[in-house]
C-alpha cells in the first residue's frame, strides 16, 4: 500500500502550460496544421537510431528501462558523449552516481570532454532550472527512480514524485525542444518501476535486455510515438561499453552449433520489428520426484507454455502429467512472438520422447488451441535469414514455400509434425564436440589461478 496525496495544480500554472496551450485553444483544420517533427538527432549508434525509429525526435520524452547492472547508465553516457556539442553540451543528471564515479565511467567509453555536463543532484527544480538555463542538446536522467522534489509528498520513487517529475520533463522537452533520455528501472515483474502513468507520459519506452553475464544486450522498442514498436537492437557489453553488432554477428549472436540436433533443442526464426533473428528454444524435461510438476520458463511466457503442454497432452497424446518441464530460449532472449510456438512444442516433445530435429533445421508457426498450425508474418525474410545461416530445412506452416537451397515441410498441424511421413524427428543426437566426462579434482584443489583470464574463459565455456 502507497499513500498518494493529491497535488493541486495552482490555477492557470502547470497543467495550462502542460498541454502546451495558448490561454484560449480553438480547434484547427487537421491539413493545416504543421507536421514537422523537426530534424532528428542521430546518435551515431546505428542499432539505437534504427530502434528509435531514425534518430532522437527532438523534445521527445525517452524512457530507457531494465534491471540494475543491465547497462541503462552505461548506455545513457554513450548517447550523452554522441550528442553534446562543443557548443551545446549534454546534461547528465544523476541522482545514483557521484560525478566523480561518472567521469570513471566516462573514460572507460571514452567519451571524457566539455561536451558533456554533469550535475550530480537529483532535486527537480535544480534538474529543471539547469535545463532551462543552460539549453543542453539532451539530457540524461539517471534515474527516474532518484528524481525528487520536495515540495511534493511521497519519497524518491514513489508514485506522485515519479508521475510529476515525468509530466514536468516533458512539459519542458516540448516547450524547449530538447530530447530528454530517463532511465528507469524494472521491478521482478519486468516491467518499470512506479506508476503506470509513466509508460503513458513519454514518447518512447525502450528495454534493454539480456543476462546480466552474458555479452550480449537486447534494446527493444516496446512504445514509440515516432516510429515502429518492437524494433530490436543487438549490442555486446565490452570493455568500452556498449557495442553495436554488425547484422552477420548479430544473426548467429544468439545460437550455438555446438548444441543444435540435441533432443530438446530446437531453432526458429523469430521477428522482431522488421529484424528476422535466430534462436534456440531449449527444453528438458525430466521425471517429476515430489508431487506436482514444475514447469521453469525463462525466456517464454509462463501461460503460453502451459498452453502448449495441454496441446501436445489433448492433441499429440504426449503425457506431460508426471514430467518436469525446463524451457529456456538461448542468450537472454525473450520469445514473444507466437511464431516460436511450434519450436517450443517440438522442443518438449523432443526432449520427452528423446528425439531431435536435425542441426540444419528450424521450426516456425503459431500453435492454435486445436493443435493446428497457423501462418506467420514475413516469412520470406525469415526464410532468408534462414539460409543465409546455411538451414537447409524448415519444418512448419503450411504456407512456408521450399526456395533454392531450403527444403521445405509444410504442416496442418503439431501432430502431423511430430508423427508420420512429415515428422523431422530422429532418434537423439549429443551435444557435438562435447568432451568425454573426466573425474573432477576434489573441490578444495584450486584450479592454477593469476592468469587473469579466468573469468572470461569460464563465460565462454558456459
Ligand atoms: P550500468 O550502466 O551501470 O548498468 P545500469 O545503469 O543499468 O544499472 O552497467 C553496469 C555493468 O556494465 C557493470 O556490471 C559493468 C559493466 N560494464 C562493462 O562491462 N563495460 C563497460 O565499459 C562499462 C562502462 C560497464
Ligand atoms: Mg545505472
Amino acid at each position: 500500500m502507497e499513500e498518494e496525496a493529491i497535488h493541486m495544480p495552482s490555477a492557470g500554472g502547470s497543467r495550462g502550460r502542460a498541454l502546451g496551450q495558448e490561454a484560449v485553444s480553438r480547434p484547427v483544420d487537421l491539413d493545416q496544421v504543421s507536421a514537422h517533427e523537426g530534424e532528428r538527432l542521430q546518435t551515431g549508434i546505428a542499432e539505437l537510431d534504427r530502434v528509435l525509429g531514425g534518430g532522437v525526435v527532438p523534445g521527445s520524452l525517452i524512457l530507457l528501462a531494465g534491471e540494475p547492472g543491465i547497462g541503462k547508465s552505461t548506455l545513457a553516457l554513450q548517447v550523452a558523449g554522441r550528442l553534446g556539442q562543443q557548443e551545446r553540451p549534454a546534461l547528465y543528471v544523476s541522482g545514483e552516481e557521484s560525478a566523480a564515479q561518472i567521469r570513471l565511467r566516462a573514460s572507460r567509453l571514452e567519451c571524457v570532454s566539455p561536451r558533456i555536463r554533469v550535475l550530480a543532484d537529483p532535486d527537480l527544480p535544480t534538474v529543471l532550472g539547469a535545463i532551462e538555463r543552460d539549453r543542453p542538446r539532451l539530457v540524461v536522467v539517471d534515474s527516474m527512480q532518484t528524481i525528487f522534489d520536495p515540495a511534493l509528498p511521497g519519497s524518491p520513487g514513489g508514485t506522485t514524485q515519479v508521475k510529476e517529475a515525468a509530466v514536468q520533463l516533458l512539459f519542458l522537452a516540448n516547450q524547449t525542444g530538447i530530447p530528454v533520455l530517463i532511465n528507469g528501472h524494472v521491478t521482478k515483474e519486468k516491467t518499470v518501476a512506479g506508476p503506470k502513468a509513466l509508460e503513458h507520459t513519454v514518447d518512447v519506452v525502450l528495454y534493454l535486455e539480456g543476462e546480466r553475464d552474458g555479452a550480449h544486450r537486447l534494446l527493444r522498442s516496446h512504445k514509440n510515438r515516432f516510429g515502429p514498436s518492437d524494433e530490436l537492437g543487438i549490442f555486446e557489453m565490452g570493455d568500452h561499453g556498449l557495442l553495436e553488432l554488425s547484422p552477420a554477428d548479430a544473426s548467429r549472436a544468439f545460437i550455438d552449433e555446438a548444441t543444435q540436433g540435441v533432443p530438446g533443442n530446437v531453432l526458429t526464426i523469430t521477428c522482431e520489428g522488421s529484424r528476422p533473428l535466430a534462436v534456440e528454444v531449449q527444453a528438458l524435461v525430466a521425471r517429476t520426484r515430489f508431487g506436482l510438476p514444475r514447469r521453469v520458463s525463462s525466456g517464454f511466457d509462463l501461460g503460453r507454455l502451459h498452453l502448449l503442454i495441454a496441446v501436445l497432452e489433448k492433441r499429440c497424446g504426449l503425457d506431460f502429467s508426471e514430467q518436469d518441464v525446463y524451457l529456456n530460449v538461448a542468450g537472454g532472449i525473450k520469445l514473444t512472438e507466437p511464431s516460436g510456438d511450434l519450436a517450443v512444442a517440438l522442443a518438449m516433445a523432443g526432449s520427452l520422447r528423446d528425439l531431435s530435429v536435425p542441426a540444419d533445421c528450424f521450426a516456425i508457426g503459431e500453435v492454435g488451441l486445436g493443435g493446428e498450425v497457423r501462418r506467420v508474418r514475413r516469412l520470406e525474410e525469415r526464410a532468408r535469414e534462414a539460409t543465409a545461416l546455411g538451414l537447409v530445412m524448415a519444418i512448419g506452416a503450411s504456407d512456408l514455400r521450399d526456395r533454392p537451397g531450403l527444403h521445405v515441410t509444410p504442416v496442418r498441424t503439431v501432430a502431423e509434425a511430430l508423427e508420420g511421413q512429415h515428422s523431422l524427428l530422429v532418434p537423439g543426437g549429443t551435444i557435438q564436440g562435447a568432451l568425454p566426462a573426466v573425474s573432477l579434482p576434489p573441490p578444495h584443489v584450486a584450479a592454477p589461478s593469476g592468469s587473469g583470464r579466468g573469468r572470461g574463459s569460464r563465460r565462454r565455456s558456459a
